[in-house]
């Protein structure tokens, strides 16, 4: 197998925490041994390891997130490859998807290949969602047996959805003899008519323009569609209407192969937020009312969305200052992923930690295929499933019991543009482990 990570050398262990193991949650110390958990157990003794004391702590794997903008090549005055993989780390995650909006666009070999080469070394495992068309141009297809053979599992143009349907049957069966997810960011160009905003009661107060729910809808159903007659497997990309969450539920009791992914913003946000004008508050898909956002949580907590991602979009203040309808879409979401999800979905409607663990690592790990180690060069370590003897360390710390203030100056990431500066937020992540490294220690980064 080629590997291209290495394992921290020397021992860890952890203390008196709650361990999400392979039996549900018990309360056990964690030894780790040269990258790997090498036992999990009451009173374990390991004279020469760096101890972590965390009782009152929750053990488990660490994050995966699926949609993350890293914005290098092109914009690393946003964001770049180092930043954004130390925002993610502070944000208990041991590995993202770098999404492929970047410049150039990531559809060729080369530039996949220098992105893979760079990550290779970051405080998180960087995977790759190759583009599916040239340029992100929505007409030819990228390479993608090429990008394949370097590990890319997940196609997307996002951004923007493929608009001509042609294309995305294409593509979606290409993707299908590749082994491969073709990944959509559902939003027909031609229903949303350029709006920037959800259309609705605030768009029309504000006189913003708005994009209808539609926009989004209509795509869901047509890509739904393709894959199931093409028996394609796909991927929906921040989901964020009732009718998108109604649309995969149906589709999944069909048997068709799709996934779905919803962002915080989106179940913790609604489009009320836009009356100040700030575009801080201007993502796309758009913040939309309260019911919206309760239909995804529905969704996340009925199995019908399968994955918190963040879609971690930084911006410059120069761009995000720009008036509303010109500034660029997108804000943080790395480093308050954790918190926003544990309170909506744990504390607010009382799923049990380890539902969450599988919303922001199983589920994620398994659609980004980095559940197990690959034998794909630039193959990544195994995130996901359960802390267990055998398995890569890459783990994360959790203090329910903490609370912590969001300050845009404060974060890893080199942009501010987060929504929730001020808000307090329950819940901490306090180490992240990434294949037996303590990258984040008592919430620091340490390098
Ligand atoms: O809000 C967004 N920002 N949505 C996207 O689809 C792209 C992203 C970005 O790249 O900034």
């Amino acid at each position: 197998m080629t590997t291209t990570y290495e394992l921290a050398l020397g021992s860890l262990l952890l203390t008196g925490g709650t361990v999400l193991g392979s039996d549900g949650p018990v309360l056990a110390d964690v030894l780790i041994e040269n990258g790997i958990i090498t036992a999990i157990g009451q009173g374990l003794n390991a004279p020469d390891a760096e101890v972590l004391d965390v009782e009152g702590c929750t053990v488990g794997p660490g994050f995966v997130d699926l949609h993350t903008h890293l914005r290098e090549p092109g914009k690393e005055q946003a964001e770049t490859i180092e930043t954004g993989t130390r925002a993610a780390a502070l944000g208990g995650f041991t590995a993202v998807v770098a999404m492929p909006n970047t410049d150039p666009v990531l559809d060729s070999a080369f530039v996949v290949r220098a992105v893979l080469g760079l990550g290779a070394t970051a405080m998180a495992e960087v995977a790759v969602a190759g583009a599916i068309t040239v340029g992100r141009n929505g007409q030819e297809l990228a390479p993608m047996a090429e990008l394949s053979k370097l590990g890319v599992m997940l196609f997307t143009d996002d951004g923007t959805g493929v608009q001509n349907g042609g294309v995305a049957r294409r593509a979606l069966d290409y993707c299908r003899g590749l082994g491969a997810t073709y990944a959509e960011h559902c939003e027909d160009l031609g229903i949303a008519a350029g709006g920037v905003v959800h259309e609705g009661y605030w768009s029309s107060k504000l006189g913003l323009p708005g994009q209808p729910a539609s926009a989004e809808e209509a795509m869901v159903a047509r890509d739904l569609l393709l894959a199931g007659e093409l028996g394609a497997r796909l991927h929906l990309l921040h989901l964020s209407t009732e009718g998108s969450v109604d649309l995969v539920r149906r589709a999944k009791a069909a048997g068709i192969k799709v996934t779905a992914e919803a962002a915080p913003h989106h179940f913790t946000l609604t489009d009320a937020s836009i009356a100040s004008f700030d575009a801080v508050y201007k993502v796309n898909p758009p913040l939309r009312p309260a019911h919206h956002g309760d239909a995804v949580v529905a969704g996340l907590l009925d199995g019908t969305i399968d994955a918190i991602a963040t879609d971690h979009a930084p911006h410059t203040p120069e761009t995000k200052d720009l008036p509303f309808d010109e500034a660029p879409p997108g804000m943080l979401g790395l480093e308050t992923a954790f918190s926003l999800s544990y309170e909506r979905l744990v504390l607010g409607e009382g799923l049990a930690m380890e539902g969450l663990f599988d919303l922001l690592s199983t589920n994620p790990a398994r659609i980004a295929g980095l559940d197990a180690q690959s034998d794909r060069p630039f193959g990544q370590s195994e995130h996901g499933g359960r802390v267990t003897v055998g398995r890569t360390a890459n783990v994360v710390v959790i203090d329910p019991r903490a609370a912590w203030t969001v300050e845009g100056s404060s974060l890893a990431s080199l942009a501010q543009n987060t929504p929730y500066e001020g808000r307090k937020l329950q819940g901490v992540v306090r180490h992240t482990i990434l294949r037996g490294e303590v990258v984040v220690r008592n919430g620091e980064p340490t390098r």
